[in-house]
């Protein structure tokens, strides 16, 4: 009798831990009655231990290796269990979030004058067949100077006007003296070095010059060079690039004239001016009294920068042309101070939010 009330005691046990393996305790209640159940001070196994009395001593010690399997698959479970009720109670958090609700709006921010500008210039030029180039800002006294024809007496040259970045201002022809470039035609240079005509190319970007501060010129600024290189390119050519830029930028009515200039690096020079009228104070103010506005410098490239960068001058010639991009954002959205443009008030800056 003993011994089958012993063999009923270990089936009870095995279908205990059966029973504990799979107990279901979805909520944090279900888990706390697992608890009391399998592992409190009153758990169901306490009274089979007990019944170790009825177990024939031979089989004792495989009773109470049964036992602690039973209180070690009681303690696993009920701790998975209580990561699994705390996990669901998470995702029950994350589910409260409504994920319809509109967002914060996003501050977004302005295009400044000046790139919008200078966009507005490229994509002309880019709209019939030129093609942007960049250069260094930090240029060589070649780049910016000597393959540009600027004999070495220019004032342009003098610590008035250029920054050098390199110990002193040179003495003598050192054409590796590094500077901030002072203008945009150092592009002209690197660019006829390196490609063979045709050269169509536009190169917009930032120049400096050592000039006092004020409302109408900075010591830094930005330009954009345009340069056409290939075969019998005549100065008519340029002049009707110029007013069709002219006309896209200004108005499909706007005249230029092209006044006699002079540049190292072109021959014939010219400074292109567009109508501006008189109708107000301030286009009196804005013109000097005559009407005219000065937009650019442009020429002829001179045979000898040709040479200087290994362009055959006998077979090809082209036209170049420079201008300044603070000026006419100036223009364009009526801003009476250049100074405004570099220190980024985004009072000033915010008016240009919704401006493309
Ligand atoms: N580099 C000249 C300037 O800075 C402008 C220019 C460019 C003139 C190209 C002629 C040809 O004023």
């Amino acid at each position: 009798m003993a011994i089958f009330a012993a063999m009923e005691v270990f089936d009870r046990l095995t279908q205990l831990i059966a029973e504990i393996e799979s107990a279901p305790a979805p909520t944090p209640e279900a888990v706390e009655a697992f608890r009391i159940r399998y592992l409190g001070s009153k758990n169901v196994l306490k009274p089979l231990m007990g019944e170790i009395r009825t177990i024939p001593n031979e089989r004792k010690p495989e009773f109470g290796q049964l036992v602690n399997r039973a209180k070690e698959v009681a303690q696993r479970r009920y701790d998975d269990l209580l990561t699994a009720t705390k996990n669901g109670e998470q995702s029950q958090q994350a589910s409260d979030l409504d994920l319809t609700a509109p967002a914060e709006p996003l501050p977004l921010g302005s295009r400044h004058p000046i790139a919008l500008t200078m966009r507005r210039i490229v994509s002309i030029f880019e709209r019939i067949g030129f093609t942007v180039a960049e250069g260094p800002e930090i240029e060589d006294d070649w780049h910016n100077f000597s393959a540009m024809n600027t004999p070495e007496d220019h004032p342009a040259r003098d610590m008035q006007d250029t920054f050098y970045v390199s110990a002193g201002m040179p003495t003598g022809p050192d054409h590796t003296a590094m500077l901030l470039r002072t203008h945009t035609s150092s592009v002209q240079a690197r660019t006829m070095e390196t490609q063979k005509p045709p050269i169509r190319i536009i190169a917009p970007g930032r120049v400096y010059r050592n000039e006092t501060i004020s409302a109408r010129s900075h010591a830094q600024f930005h330009q954009v060079e345009g340069l056409y290189i290939a075969e019998r390119v005549s100065f008519a050519d340029m002049k009707a690039t110029l007013l069709h830029f002219a006309r896209a930028m200004y108005g499909p009515e706007t005249k230029i004239r092209l006044r006699p200039s002079y540049f190292p690096f072109t021959e014939p020079s010219a400074e292109m001016d567009i109508w501006w009228g008189l109708e107000t104070e301030h286009d009196h103010r804005i013109t000097k009294g005559t009407g005219w506005l000065e937009i650019m410098g442009c020429g002829m490239v001179d045979p000898q920068v040709l040479t200087n960068c290994g362009i055959d001058p006998e077979r090809y010639s082209g036209y170049a042309f420079g201008m300044g991009i603070e000026r006419q954002a100036m223009l364009l959205y009526n801003i009476q101070d250049i100074r405004l443009m570099f220190e980024n008030d985004v009072r000033f800056l915010r008016q240009f939010a919704s401006v493309l």
